[in-house]
Parts: structure tokens; sequence; C-alpha cells
């Protein structure tokens, strides 16, 4: 897993199918999505809850829960290798060596009666190579230095933190066995507004500083801004476009995501969940036959209705799934 295949992506899905089984019926959660990811790069996965991010990233560790979750289809490679096949042993050594995942609560992540610097030590002592010298508690204190704790901090128990701090422990965790991907599923989105601005800042320069690839899952678009490469953003499961920062920023073609540019928050205020476009997103156990935000969409017409948008990509690569492309950029762009 550690030599560099130039030639292929470095993290590649491809037609991922994710459902749920929830009261006798199958939740579509995720319908088809592809995405790729180079080193070091990072890629904002954008959309509204329910929309199927978690289920990504959870599908790419396999810790979807064992009852009730299903991958029915695609393939998820790493250096060319598919994870879905790997036996549950490698797939164990990926977890801990190769991608940390950083989940939106700081509390779920951390042990409430362990002091967080024996936590930050543990992993890095998982992960030392044999007859290395590395102190595991000198380790975890730099570590926490790193993420802007002081290391006396090491003796102190997750309740003695706010949440900001909480959330910088949990980032320290996740880079104690030097990941090459880092999953972050809305690392800030439990911190107040101005804390979340700096943990960002934070996991920006320490991807940097690491050269960790990032799958960086938000609902906002503002974060997408500060932090992303690429962008893929996903409606009801499936990606509706992807590009370049730039492209989507740019030249955003999907009127889904259009309406998400009108939910950058306002940093003024406390309300972040704003629901710009009219209406809701459909409901997961009865997808809509065709494009699933047509009925939301004012561009939507019969044919968006019929069957599955085929995806139409420009020379450089900006990926869009919409039937009205044209004729919503030329409007955007009047
Ligand atoms: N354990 C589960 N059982 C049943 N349905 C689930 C489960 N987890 C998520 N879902 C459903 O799957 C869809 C996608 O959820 P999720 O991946 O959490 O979206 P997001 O992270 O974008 O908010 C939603 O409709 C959600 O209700
Ligand atoms: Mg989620």
């Amino acid at each position: 897993m550690s030599e560099v295949n130039r030639n292929v992506p470095y993290l590649s899905i491809k037609d991922l199918v994710v459902e749920y089984m929830s009261d006798g019926q199958v939740v579509h959660a995720v319908n088809g999505v592809s995405l790729k990811l180079d080193r070091g790069t990072t890629l904002g996965l954008v959309g509204e809850t329910g929309a199927g991010k978690t289920t990504i990233a959870k599908s790419i560790l396999r810790i979807l829960p064992d009852v009730g979750a299903k991958i029915t289809g695609g393939k998820v490679e790493l250096d060319g290798k598919d994870l879905l096949q790997l036996p549950e042993r490698e797939m164990q050594q990926i977890r801990g060596n190769e991608i940390s995942m950083i989940f939106q609560d700081p509390m779920t992540a951390l042990n409430p009666v362990q002091r967080v610097g024996d936590q930050i030590a543990e992993v890095v002592a998982l992960h030392l190579e044999p007859g290395s010298k590395t102190n595991p508690m000198e380790r975890a204190k730099e570590m926490l230095e790193i993420v802007g704790i002081p290391g006396e901090r090491y003796y102190d128990y997750p309740h003695q933190f706010s949440g900001g701090m909480k959330q910088r422990v949990v980032i320290a965790i996740a880079l104690a066995c030097n990941p090459n991907l880092l999953l972050a599923d809305e690392p800030t989105t439990a911190l107040d507004v101005t804390i979340q601005a700096q943990v960002l800042d934070l996991i920006g320069d320490l991807r940097k500083q690491f050269n960790t690839a990032m799958l960086l899952i938000t609902h906002d678009m503002g974060v997408v801004a500060q932090v992303c490469d690429t962008v893929a953003i996903i409606y009801a499961g499936s990606i509706v476009e992807y590009g370049t920062k730039e492209q989507i920023f740019d030249h955003p073609s999907h009127p889904y995501t259009i309406g998400l540019f009108g939910a950058i928050p306002d940093m003024n205020e406390d309300e972040i969940w704003l629901h710009p476009i009219e209406g809701l997103p459909p409901d997961p156990t009865n997808l809509p036959k065709g494009c699933p935000f047509s009925p939301r969409c004012k561009y939507a017409t019969e044919e968006c209705r019929q069957g599955v948008v085929p995806v139409s990509e420009t020379p450089d690569g900006h990926q869009c799934r919409c039937c009205h492309m044209e004729e919503v950029r030329k409007e955007r762009e009047a």
C-alpha cells in the first residue's frame, strides 16, 4: 500500500451504491457515486443533511453498521486496490495506518474517563516502527503542541476542555498515526462560529505540513472556499456537480449548486443551517425516477423526470448532471 502508483488516483470511488434497511423499507442513501482524490489534495464533499456524505466516508473505512446497512455496488480503490474486497484483517491495518477519520462531534471520539494525552499516546504507540526510539508520551505532548494545546495539558480529561479544544485533541489523535488520507466529517459543525474558523485553519495547515489527502465533508460553501482543491456537490445520494474549486465557484452549473451558494452563512449570525432552496430533499425510500432535484428545480422539464440524467463533462474535467446546464450557466453568467 505504501508504494506510490502514479498512474491511478490515490483514492477512486466508482459507482458506489449503499442502502440501509429501515422499518422494512430500503433507504437509497448512496446511488452510484464516483469520486477521485489525488495525494496531498483536499476534496470537499458538499450537500445538505441526509445527502449521503457520512455514509460515503463510512463506506471508505468500512465502518457502516453490520446490521441494516449494505454496500450493494461499486468500488473504493486506494492506490488501485479495492478496499471493499480486502479481508477485514487488512482493512484494520488501513484504518490504523493509512486512513483516519474525524467525526462531527468530538465527544463521541474521546474517552471521557481517560486523560487526553494517554489517548494520543496510545495511537502513537500502536504505530511505532519496530525498534523506534520515539517515546509515545513525549510524542503525544508534541502532537498537543502542534494542534495548539500546551503539552502540560496531557494530564487533563476531556471535560476540562472546551468544544474547540476537544476537537483539536481529536485532530491530534487522527494525525498521530500519520495517515495519508484524512476523512473529516463536518469537523467544525458542532463548534462556535469563531472557533470553527480557527479549527479549519489548523486542519488546513496540518494537512499541508503532513501532506495528507483529505475528504472534507461539509454543508458549508464558505468552508469549501477556505480549504478545498476540488469539490463534489451531492444531492440525494448522487453527485450532481464536480470540478476544481475555481470551476465550481466561477462557473457553477447545477441549479442545486447555485442554490447552495445562497447558503453561505453570514459569519455575524448564529444561524448556519440555512435552507435557501425551496422545498425538501426527496424521500430516500422513494426517490424520483429522473433527476432527484427535479421536484425542487425551477428549470425542470419532462426530460428531467424521464430517467437518470447523464453526466456531461467539459474538456477540462468539470462535470455536471443536469439537462439544462447550458441554460443555467447562461442565466447565471448574464
Ligand atoms: N443507520 C441508518 N439506518 C437507516 N438509515 C440511515 C442510517 N444512517 C443514515 N441513514 C439514512 O441515509 C441517508 C444518508 O445519511 P447520511 O449519510 O448520514 O447523510 P449526511 O451525512 O449527508 O447527512 C439519510 O436518509 C439517512 O436518514
Ligand atoms: Mg453526516
